[in-house]
């Protein structure tokens, strides 16, 4: 297994650079492009508590990596005129490091727990009581002699973020309010998230060079500004400066990144279950190990992609290449290969 993640660039998991985007990161809903639907709910959950003057309901956002879980915590605590305390389920080690952090909010405040999914179990207890009744339970010395002690909590909002909502275990699902699943972003979005930004970084780009940088952008927001910030770089060396289709392609093709926002990793995903399984089924853990590179990055990144692309099926014996997949290698489909699904 390698130490180090690859360097990628459609990574969907942040990185330092990624940094400069936080001033590129939308403040308020109306503000927000694209997840209507999500930004609708949100809008009525804000409208409810402040009408009530109460503090925010418990909101679980999951999905995958990059498609503006943490911007959202953010936005709620900015609709709401909050503080937002930002932590994530491995920062936090022992159950006292978070009731020091619980005991510390004011009323209203939002506690973002990015990863919640990897709380420890200990961790997680205190956390039950305190999202239902806002109270804590604290054990005060040690032994026969040790008691409970029950603390009052102001009235505070958790939003938690997780790529893996099947690893949040039912107990703490079942303490949030709201839950949403953050979608792959329409090419239109994924369009005006560019020119939009595009416009920030005062890049000059025609419409055609942003829809080929959005064709490759996986429907994924922070990939797009990443994309844009290199096809930038590529202009300014290799070009004038402006993001011209032809500019942007040669941008794409200099990071090996195909037409469909395939890079080098998911294709070698994709023909380990192609020609080293001959299609599968195979288990993601299997492939993970035959082409040696993290299974977490294989099943947060690259899968839900590829499945979105119907280029793979999950089935009860393991993934399974479609046509598609097999079209896409350029190689010749199998009579008996799975056809892709209508994502719907
Ligand atoms: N709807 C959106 N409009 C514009 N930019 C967005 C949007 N959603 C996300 N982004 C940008 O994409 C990047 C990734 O978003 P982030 O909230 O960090 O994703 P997540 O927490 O789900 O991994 C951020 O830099 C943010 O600026
Ligand atoms: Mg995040």
């Amino acid at each position: 297994m390698n130490d180090k993640k690859p360097d990628r660039m459609v990574d969907s998991d942040p990185k330092p650079e990624d940094q400069q985007d936080y001033a590129l990161r939308p403040k308020t809903l109306a503000g927000m492009i694209g997840q209507d639907n999500i930004r609708e709910n949100l809008e009525i959950l804000i409208s409810a508590a402040k009408h009530r003057e109460e503090a925010l309901d418990h909101v679980l956002f999951y999905g995958p990596p990059g498609l503006g879980k943490t911007t959202l915590a953010h936005i709620l605590a900015n609709e709401m005129g909050v503080n937002i305390k930002i932590t994530s389920g491995p920062a936090v080690e022992r159950a006292g490091d978070l009731a020091a952090i619980l005991t510390n909010l004011n009323e209203g405040d939002i506690l973002f727990i990015d990863e919640i999914h990897r709380l420890g179990r200990a961790v997680e207890e205190i956390l039950y009581p305190a999202m239902e009744d806002y109270s804590l339970d604290i054990i005060i010395g040690k032994g026969p002699s040790a008691r409970s002690v029950r603390l009052k909590l102001p009235r505070f909002t958790i939003v938690g973020a997780t790529t893996r909502l099947a690893l949040v275990t039912a107990p703490l699902r079942a303490r949030f309010g709201a839950v949403y699943r953050l979608d792959y972003y329409t090419s239109e979005a994924i369009n005006e998230i560019i020119r939009q930004a595009s416009k920030r970084l005062e890049v000059p780009s025609d419409e055609k060079g942003i829809t080929e940088i959005a064709s490759r952008s996986r429907g994924t927001p922070r990939v797009a500004l990443r994309l844009l910030r290199r096809v930038r770089d590529y202009a300014q060396v290799r070009g004038e400066g402006v993001i011209t289709p032809d500019i942007s392609k040669k941008a794409l093709i200099l990071l090996s990144i195909d037409e469909q926002g395939l890079d080098i990793m998911d294709r070698r995903v994709l023909q380990a279950i192609v020609v080293k399984y001959q299609g599968g089924p195979v288990g993601l853990k299997t492939i993970a190990a035959s082409i040696r590179e993290d299974p977490d990055t294989i099943m947060d990144v690259v899968e839900p992609y590829l499945l979105q692309l119907g280029f793979i099926q999950r089935t009860s014996q393991g993934r399974v290449a479609t046509q598609q997949a097999y079209i896409h290698l350029g190689l010749e489909p199998p009579a008996d290969t799975a056809q892709p699904r209508l994502i719907t």
